[in-house]
């Protein structure tokens, strides 16, 4: 083990028993010491379990894994994709189009340029309410199928940009499998005035194709022929074969590179129905705001660098101090998906223990992110946070200003907001509990039986990620933000966080689950498995 790793292994050992509270009284300038902003967002670091020593240690280690030429490495366009032999572009779909030459030279960046030109004049026309079916009715609908880096990303600005959505065009996104989840969409549909969006980059993923057909199957019953359906169906993948076998015209299919993985898709077609949702414009300063934080990230010191303080920080919690999880929650109800969007970007990119070299990695590397929405949370899963021995270090995401008419709400939300990060760090100690109860009259029995049970133990960590108000521009911002927060603890895990062969096991599994449903196999699972799928086939022969 290196010096420095084993350094900072010593400084975590010393601040498992340091009190962040403390840290606060031994420095006034705290606050300023630790919160540093860009162009879009301000993110304040000084409620983590830090101080100077174990930022400068942490800065050497990237330092020693030279983490700036990993970043040139990426950004310029090197395969640092090493099981898949790709590089990793996504950057390169919101940079400036003479950036885009430069990376991609100028028969691949004509083609990024003709797309983007495809998407704007697609997403403008059908924006205005001006895209017309089979029977030369105007669509009011579109359903964009698929899931993972197909569905998170465009979600979650779907949900994000309501403000800014089109009155003449609804979009709706389908990804489960769950038939349930399909019937619910085409309830109230009407095929006539419907798009279908398949999004999915190899053109091969089971649940995707699954509802592809089905709804294929709702525009053939409900009378469009098969020749009128590609007025009706769009596809983006990588697989155009697959996806012009599967009934859509050439001339509807939008490419995906393979320089651009999945959960990092949404600045590409993948975004589509966003700027569908939105305009091409505001799709456009959706992408200028992921740029914005990718100059931040090229150009500024590590020591004031945002997502490279986020991953380390976040490296400091979950590989040193060994709190294993880590909650997203944003105190806005328009960021509801981002949770679920960070899970898949997180625990799918660096959520393996073999590195880049083939070796078991000495340090434990993805959190279990979870969240959700607050102040919801706090009606959840806050009470363990406040008083159970497990320490959840959190990253609150808060706008300074709301979208609604409602300030009052807003200001209570925010005050919440400030004030579970204020509490979770301090906590309440036992002389603090039984004071109180004695300020409320309690007996002295009473403050004896009560007291423990009111104790809070605080030095919960916490980072809080502020912003003026979610636009198009600032959401791309946030999300650029924990894009290379990620990859930044991909490098100095060493890990390859790019591909996902741990999908496979399971997906190979379905298909043989199937199979054996089926009765078309008697290929050998564990008997909890053929016993639940005994219960499953005698429940549908009753
Ligand atoms: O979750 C596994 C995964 O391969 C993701 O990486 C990907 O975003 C998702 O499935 C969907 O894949 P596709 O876009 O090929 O349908």
């Amino acid at each position: 083990m290196d010096n420095t790793v084993e350094h900072l292994w010593a400084l975590a050992d010393e601040a498992k028993y340091q009190s962040i509270a403390a840290r606060f009284l031994a420095d006034d300038n705290r606050f300023d010491n630790f919160c540093f902003s860009t162009s879009n967002l301000a993110a304040d670091f000084s409620k983590q379990n830090i101080d100077t020593r174990v930022l400068d240690a942490l800065l050497s280690w990237a330092e020693q894994r030279k983490l700036d030429d990993k970043m040139s490495a990426m950004f310029s366009g090197k395969k640092i994709n090493g099981t898949e032999g790709r590089a990793v572009l996504h950057t390169v779909l919101r940079a400036p189009h003479g950036k885009q030459k430069a990376v991609l030279g100028d028969v691949l960046a004509e083609d990024v340029e003709k797309t983007d030109q495809r998407m704007m004049k697609l997403a403008n026309s059908l924006y205005a309410g001006l895209h017309q079916g089979a029977s030369g009715k105007a669509i009011t609908d579109v359903i964009a199928v698929g899931i993972g880096g197909s569905y998170y990303g465009p979600k979650l600005c779907h949900e994000a940009l309501k403000p800014y959505h089109s009155q003449a065009v609804k979009v709706h996104y389908l990804a489960n499998v769950d038939g349930s989840a399909l019937a619910e969409k085409i309830q109230s549909l009407n095929p006539e005035t419907t798009l279908v969006i398949v999004i999915s980059k190899t053109f091969g993923t089971q649940e995707t194709l699954l509802n592809a057909q089905a709804l294929k199957k709702w525009f053939i019953n409900s009378g469009i022929s098969e020749a009128e359906l590609s007025d009706h169906l769009i596809a983006v993948t990588s697989n155009t074969e697959k996806a012009q076998a599967f009934g859509v015209a050439a001339h509807h299919i939008l490419p995906m590179w393979d320089w651009v993985g999945g959960r990092f898709s949404l600045w590409s077609a993948v975004g589509l129905p966003v700027a569908i949702a939105v305009g091409f414009e505001n799709y456009r300063q959706l992408r200028a705001g992921a740029y914005a934080i990718d100059e931040h990230f090229q150009t500024t010191p590590f020591n004031q660098n945002i997502p490279v303080l986020m991953a380390l920080f976040g490296i400091w919690n979950c590989s040193f101090l060994k709190y294993s999880a880590l909650a997203v929650l944003p105190y806005d109800h328009s960021l509801r998906v981002l949770p679920g969007y960070l899970q898949q970007l997180d625990m799918e990119s660096n959520g393996k223990q073999v590195n880049v070299f083939g070796q078991k990695v000495s340090l434990s590397t993805a959190p279990i992110v979870f969240g959700q929405e607050g102040s919801n949370g706090q009606h959840a899963f806050m009470q363990l946070m406040h008083q159970s021995d497990t320490i959840v270090p959190i990253d609150f995401i808060v706008p300074l200003k709301s979208h609604s008419a409602y300030d009052a709400h807003h200001q209570v939300l925010v005050a919440n907001c400030f004030a579970q990060g204020e509490a979770l760090m301090k906590g309440k100690p036992l002389a603090q509990a039984e004071a109180e109860l004695v300020e409320e009259g309690k007996s002295p029995a009473q403050v004896k039986a009560l007291a423990a049970h009111k104790v809070m133990p605080g030095n919960n960590p916490s980072t809080t990620i502020v912003f003026d108000q979610l636009t198009p521009q600032v959401l791309g911002s946030l999300l650029a933000l924990y894009e290379h927060k990620i990859f930044v603890q991909g490098v100095m895990w060493e890990l390859n966080s790019f591909d996902q062969w741990g999908v496979e096991l399971g997906k190979k599994l379905g298909s043989t689950v199937l199979d054996l449903m089926a009765g078309n196999t008697n290929e050998k699972l564990s008997s909890s498995s053929i016993g639940l799928i005994d219960l499953f086939k005698s429940a549908h022969e009753q």
